[in-house]
């Protein structure tokens, strides 16, 4: 039977993760690669990179690691090249960085800010405005961005709520500018899910918190919030678009 993506070939930007962990973007670009898609696995450290290429490779897969920071344009556009020169096309983004800055804002120095909004918004601004082109070439096309919950209740992240709040605005602004481009964009918002990103130094307490927190008492992993990008970014999800989709165990309704 075709993979879900079969055919398709698709940039997941932060697609490596802390050590042997498997972190949202990981686990998006594996699902990836067995639903078809030939996928360019994107990270500012190429050895993260490397360690999910092995993954996919061990199951089959056809993927490639690519050695970009998503807040430089000239990275973006590189990205983009390489995927377009080697398969000679563009279907998916997954624009899946983010980053967390922990503070309050009195606390919060301007560096900080900008940082935050740097990573976790103009990332996707770049990549977006190199992708779109080539997707547009080739008739069309998906864009995932990687949201949080967190824009919807702060809790001590007032700057990642906020940088969350206008990946969701661009994420529907966009879908309007370039639906008649052929080109859907969606966003996940992943709720507590146990991934690399936050499991470093979590005390037991904590990670059972998380797991309480959800609607349905499930710790989510990166597999969760990687199932729902195979489905937004296949062909199955040709009629959605503008959406925000959280992934979260029911947090949002708990
Ligand atoms: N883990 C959770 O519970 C959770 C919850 C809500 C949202 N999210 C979102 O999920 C996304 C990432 O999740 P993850 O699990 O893949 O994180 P991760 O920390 O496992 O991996 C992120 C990867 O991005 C790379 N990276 C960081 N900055 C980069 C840059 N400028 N250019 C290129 N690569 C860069 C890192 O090297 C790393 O390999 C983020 O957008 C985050 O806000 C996570």
């Amino acid at each position: 039977m075709a993979g879900r993506l079969q055919g398709k070939v698709a940039i997941v930007t932060g697609a490596g993760s802390r050590d042997d962990g498997v972190g949202n973007g990981r686990a998006i670009a594996v699902l990836f690669a067995r639903e078809g898609a030939r996928v360019l696995l994107v990270d500012r450290r190429l050895s993260a990179a490397e360690v999910t290429a092995r993954m996919v490779a061990e199951d089959g897969g056809e993927a490639e690691s690519f050695e970009a920071d998503v807040t430089r344009e000239d990275h973006c556009r590189a990205m983009v090249s390489r995927a377009v020169g080697r398969w000679g096309r563009l279907d998916i983004l997954v624009n899946n960085v983010g980053i967390g800055i922990r503070r309050r804002i009195p606390d919060i120095a301007l560096e900080e800010w900008e940082l935050q909004m740097r990573v976790n918004v103009t990332s996707m601004v770049l990549a977006s405005k190199h992708a779109i082109p080539a997707m547009i070439h080739g008739g069309g096309g998906a864009i995932l961005n990687i949201s949080s919950i967190a824009s919807l209740r702060g809790r001590g992240l007032a700057p990642y709520a906020a940088s969350k709040g206008a990946v969701e605005a661009l994420t529907r602004a966009m879908a309007a500018d370039h639906g008649r481009d052929g080109i859907r964009v969606n966003a996940i918002a992943p709720g507590p899910a146990y991934t690399p990103m936050v499991a470093a130094g979590m005390p037991d307490s904590v990670r059972e918190a998380r797991r309480k927190s959800t609607a349905l008492g499930l710790e989510g992993t990166a597999w969760d919030i990687a199932a729902a990008a195979v489905y937004l970014c296949s062909d199955e999800a040709r009629w959605v678009t503008g959406v925000v989709l959280p992934v979260d165990g029911g947090v949002l309704v708990n």
